[in-house]
Formats: structure tokens, sequence, C-alpha cells
């Protein structure tokens, strides 16, 4: 109790604190020019075409967050979800942009599929309506080398689908881009929490879900396995996804693995519940953001990639 009666003293005995260097900032990139279109259930971000992200990335760089995680919205998609490493898409030109306008801001790139699709899943749809696991893979190698020809320092495979870490690692490796890290959401819950998310990159699934390879909310022992098949395969650093509900898991996966960099991905979902509760005036914004990112941290997270990364910049640069 002696420790909390003044501010000075709080601060000096807290154990866990937030820096902007451990963010990175979500951006949702399309193609156009002034584009800046914001996305109904999620108030305050956007879909970006390439010069609004390379303003969005400069401003994030300028409040000291640590790293922007780049999504595309691609002009055209089919079945295979060709567009995924077309290197002139909207994504391959946003890492382009902003490395050059910001080259010590660290550009990361999700790598997968369901973007790209006309049916919304993560890979390719076989005969029998299923993902063809192993048949999606060389597309998103593919997508993976476009992205590191354009910039990226790291790539983010975030389908879930057996086997892309090391198919990724052989096909950087292959491409000359050896120095390309993975950052794997190895730790991905069929979540509701998503549910923003797939307005935002027009991304939602025609028909069925992604439970089939995504992992069931009841696993904690199973996220176990799956992050020991990432880092077998060479994921450099690990994500746990969402964060907030599974904070056990952030836990044990980081006293699992205390050397890898662990990431926990504050969703869409989470980030919606925290602004319209806001915006009613249940909340206070301010105070229940951070509480939630020192929360992420304090279980274990290095990393907090949250859509409040600005906000949350900006809020700790008035504490100081
Ligand atoms: C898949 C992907 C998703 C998210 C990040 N990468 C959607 C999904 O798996 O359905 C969700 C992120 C969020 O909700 O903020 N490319």
């Amino acid at each position: 109790m002696r420790l909390r009666t003044s501010e000075g003293v709080r601060r000096l005995v807290r154990e866990t604190r937030l820096d902007p260097a451990a963010f990175v900032l979500p951006l949702f990139v399309r193609g156009g020019e002034g584009v800046r279109d914001e996305i109904a259930s999620m108030p305050g971000v956007f879909q970006l075409s390439v010069d609004e992200a390379v303003r969005e990335a400069s401003e994030a760089a300028r409040l000291g967050v640590g790293g922007v995680l780049l999504f595309g919205i691609p002009g055209h998609k089919d079945a295979e979800g060709s567009s995924a490493d077309d290197d002139g898409e909207a994504v391959q030109r946003a890492v382009r942009a902003i490395k050059e306008a910001v080259p010590d801001l660290a550009v990361v790139t999700d790598v997968c599929l369901c973007e790209y699709t006309d049916h919304g899943h993560c890979g390719f749809i076989d005969g029998h309506g299923d993902l063809d696991l192993e048949g999606s893979l060389p597309q998103h190698v593919a997508a993976a080398v476009s992205h590191a020809r354009a910039g990226a320092d790291l790539v983010a495979p975030s389908s879930m689908i057996d086997g892309v870490v090391g198919a990724i690692r052989d096909g950087l490796d292959a491409a000359g881009y050896g120095h390309v890290g993975i950052l794997s959401y190895a730790v991905k819950y069929a979540s509701a929490f998503y549910g923003p998310f797939r307005d935002a990159a027009d991304s939602a699934p025609v028909f069925g879900d992604r439970r089939t390879h995504q992992m069931d909310p009841g696993n904690a022992r199973e996220a176990l396995r799956e992050a020991a098949l990432d880092v077998a395969q060479g994921a450099d650093l690990l994500m746990v996804k969402p964060a907030v509900a599974y904070l056990d898991v952030v836990r044990r996966i980081k006293d699992a693995f205390p050397d890898r960099p662990l990431g926990a991905y504050h969703v869409s979902g989470e980030y919606a519940m925290l602004k319209a509760a806001a915006e009613k005036g249940w909340l206070d914004e301010r105070r229940a953001v951070l509480e939630t990112l020192t929360s992420l941290r304090r279980a274990g997270a290095d990393l907090l990639i949250t859509y409040s990364a600005l906000d949350a910049a900006r809020w700790l640069a008035d504490e100081a």
C-alpha cells in the first residue's frame, strides 16, 4: 500500500511498461489515390490507397511505433488468389513506398490468400469443397517472395495451413531472401472476434468457415504443439491471436519458447468492442486501451499488434 500512494512511486515500481516501439499497426491498402475509406465497424481504421498508407506509416514512425502490418485489397480476385504474388498489387507497391519514405519502420506483410480469392478462403478449394492444403502452398510462397522482393522486413503467414512456414522459409531462401524473417501466426483460433476484419479486408468466406484449419477455442496444449511445429519449420517470431481471450495461451507460449519474440494480435472485434463502448460513453477509451495493452505485455507478449497503435503512442507521449 505504501507503494501506491503517489503516482511517482507507482511509476517507479511498475513492473510492466508500454513502449510504442513494440507496437505494430495493421494497415489495409488498396488501389487508387487519395483514398481513405473508413471501415464502418472499426471507427478510426481505413482502407487506404498507397499514398495514404505512406502518410499513415510516416505518422506511425514519427510517434515511435515499431512497425506496420500490411493487408491488401486487390483489384482482382479469382479462385486461386492469383493476384497475391503480383508485384504491381497494392501491398507490394505500399511496401516499396513505405520503405522509401520511412526506412527504419519495420514493414511486415500478411501472407494469406483469403483477400485474393473470390470465395474468401485462405487457399484453393478442392473438388469436395474443402481447403486444398498442399495445393495452396506454392501460391503462399509466391506471395511471400513477391513481398520480399518489394522490400518487406518480415512476412507473416496467417492462414494456419500446415507446412506453410517451412514452405515459405525454403522459398525465400531459394529466391535469395534468406535475410527476410517469418512472423508466424502459429496460434490462431477460429474466432468470432475477426468479424469486423472481414469487412475491412473484404475477405469473408462466401460459404463455410475456417474451423478446419484454425484452432478450437477450447485448446491450449495444442497451441504448444502448433508453436513447436512452426519453430521447427523456421519461424523467427510467433504470434497468438486473438489476444485478450487467450492471455493464458500467451503466457504458456512465452514460457515454452522464451527466446522467440512473441506477438499478441489485439484483433478487429476486440478493437470494435472498446470503440463501441467508448462511443456510447460507457468506457474511458484511453484508460481501457492502455490497460488492455499492458495486460498483453504482462502476459508475456513482446510485440503488440493493435489498431490503436497511433492513439496509444500519442497517449503515452502525453503522459511522459
Ligand atoms: C487472414 C487474417 C485474418 C485476420 C488477420 N489475418 C482473418 C481470418 O483469419 O479470418 C484477422 C485480424 C483481425 O480480426 O483484426 N488473412
